[in-house]
């Protein structure tokens, strides 16, 4: 228990920048391991190919088994990237090429058009170079020969041109009638050469094989001579010298860049992320201090407000009895005046402990301490008993009161919905005019619930205002405004008492000067669980 303390308070002041920090490294270092590792495969690929070409084209050229395997393995090139090829590296193999091969007449660079290099003739060439292998022969140096010319980039070429003596032997096929394919070993048998001269009435092509294995075509073609077959194996060994030995991926560069990037992206992510949560945690902290400060401010305050205005209720009641017998004149006669300043006393104490009593069932309220005692009763009654207790006030100031009532039997508090509709009587009787006021009470069974609406011919509230209603201390602030003030509680606690029964209540008006009616409802089986 005590070491796993200590290890969270380390872990509390540990920086927010040390595991980004170390995040980072590891991606720096780990980016830099791959790139050293790729390169250096790279290299060792590199390296190994070109000894194994070397070897390659050093091996193929030494000719065997006659003319035409010798010609065939004049088919090798450059190709590719060959920029990268140093002329060093081109020496040398233009110098293994014509030093092994003596057929070899020509072996030269083409830039476009232009012979830039030239082993050894220039002026031999009788054609144009727009050949890569012509549907006829080049002249060379006045004889037919065969040429392969391999693109070294995108306007350098390599020709390497052979007698075509020695490609299609004289004397072996006559000159009329022969017929030959050269299909390309690397692009899909595309044809690379096609000589075809028939027609002659002595013979055609009767067979054309060709097979293609391990760097070698065979071609196995039958003609028809003089009305003798002939048969000729050609194989044509080819080497393709891709001269761009040097590291054509990217991979292990964008590997390192990447890392390079991330090793400072991530840790920065992961300081913010840190920093933020560690702003977070000291905010929630903080709030939560703040709560319970003020979760403890309430409750005091609550106790205050509760002892406070437990305590004012007392001094009023002899106040309120002894003004009560005073008036009574049982103790003296009073003269009118002081009559009038007794009967002045005890009106006052009567509001004032009103308001207590509304304070105290506020605070009750929001304690969540207002107990209901529910029973079976007659609301219709208790709406009766209501009115006749407010009755003289009602007829003090001339105001008529109908009533609509149905028998409606159901399960409530009596003293707290007799309070309910006390107070919004009082209300509705404040707010109607002296005289010409009018209020309507009607109770009714309707779905389950018992129904009743209090509505009034008084000055209104505005429609802005009536959501407000029931917060509260809330008063409607108008000129036409009430003459006696009010303390601006009794709808809140009018609401938490029906809402107690599992009911609802609210107010309808359809502005200032046109009434006010105040829809009250509770289900006639008692609040549901
Ligand atoms: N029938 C009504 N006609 C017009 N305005 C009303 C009516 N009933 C309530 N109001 C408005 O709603 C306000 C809140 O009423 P509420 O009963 O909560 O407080 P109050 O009557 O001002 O004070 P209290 O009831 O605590 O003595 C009133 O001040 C008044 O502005
Ligand atoms: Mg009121």
């Amino acid at each position: 228990m005590c070491c796993f303390r200590i290890i969270q308070l380390n872990a509390k002041k540990s920086s927010p920048f040390i595991i980004p920090a170390l995040v980072g490294a590891f991606i720096l270092a780990g980016s830099l391991i791959v790139f050293f590792q790729l390169s250096s495969y790279q290299a060792q690929i590199i390296e190994s190919n070109k000894d194994d070409y070397t070897k390659v084209i050093e091996n193929t050229i030494s000719r065997r088994e006659g003319r035409v395997q010798t010609i065939s393995s004049g088919i090798i090139g450059l190709y590719g990237s060959s920029e990268r090829v140093s002329s060093a590296e081109f020496d040398r193999f233009a110098q293994t090429i014509l030093g092994s091969n003596s057929e070899i007449l020509n072996l030269f660079v083409l830039d476009g058009s232009t012979i830039v290099e030239s082993y050894p003739i220039k002026e031999y060439v009788g054609h144009d170079f727009d050949f890569l292998f012509p549907d006829y022969p080049t002249v060379v140096a006045g004889q037919k020969a065969m040429t392969a010319e391999f693109a070294i980039n995108e306007t350098a070429s390599l020709v390497i041109a052979v007698p075509f003596g020695y490609f299609i032997p004289e004397g072996t096929i006559l000159s009329e009638q022969y017929k030959l394919v050269l299909l390309s070993p690397i692009d899909d048998n595309e044809v690379l050469y096609s000589v075809a001269k028939s027609g002659g009435a002595s013979g055609s092509v009767v067979e054309l094989l060709q097979k293609e294995k391990d760097n070698a075509i065979t071609v196995e073609y039958k003609t028809n001579l003089f009305g003798h077959k002939l048969k000729k194996y050609y194989d044509l060994r080819y080497v393709l010298w891709d001269a761009s030995f040097e590291a054509q991926s990217y991979e292990h560069t964008i590997i390192l860049v990447a890392g390079v990037v991330l090793s400072f992206v991530i840790p920065v992510l992961l300081v913010r992320t840190n920093l933020l949560r560690a702003r977070l945690q000291e905010k929630s902290e903080a709030l939560e201090r703040a709560n319970e400060e003020l979760k403890k401010v309430e409750k005091s305050k609550d106790e205050f407000v509760t002892m406070i205005v437990h305590d004012l209720k007392n001094p009023l009641l002899p106040i309120k009895a002894y003004s009560e017998i005073l008036l009574s004149q049982k103790l003296g006669q009073l003269n009118e005046e002081q009559a009038k300043r007794l009967h002045s006393i005890s009106t006052s104490a009567i509001t004032l402990q009103k308001m207590i009593q509304d304070l105290l069932d506020a605070n009750k309220l929001e304690l969540g301490k207002l107990r209901l005692d529910i029973q079976e009763g007659n609301l219709s009654e208790l709406v009766r008993r209501t009115m006749s207790e407010l009755e003289p006030e009602f007829r003090k100031k001339g105001v008529a009161v109908s009533l609509e009532l149905q028998d409606v039997s159901c399960r409530f508090d009596s003293m707290r919905m007799g309070q309910v509709f006390q107070n919004i009587l009082l209300n509705a009787l404040d707010f109607v005019p002296d005289k010409t006021g009018k209020i309507h009470i009607s109770l009714k069974s309707e779905g389950g619930n018992a129904v009743i609406t209090i509505a009034d011919n008084g000055i209104g509230i505005p429609k802005d205002k009536i959501d407000g209603l029931f917060a509260k201390f809330y008063q409607v602030s108008t000129d036409k405004n009430r003459r006696y003030g009010g303390s601006g509680l009794g709808l809140s606690v009018c609401k938490g008492i029906v809402e107690g029964h599992g009911g609802m209540i609210r107010a309808e008006s359809d502005g200032e000067g046109k009434g006010t009616t105040m829809h009250i409802m509770i289900p006639l089986a008692g609040k549901s669980a």
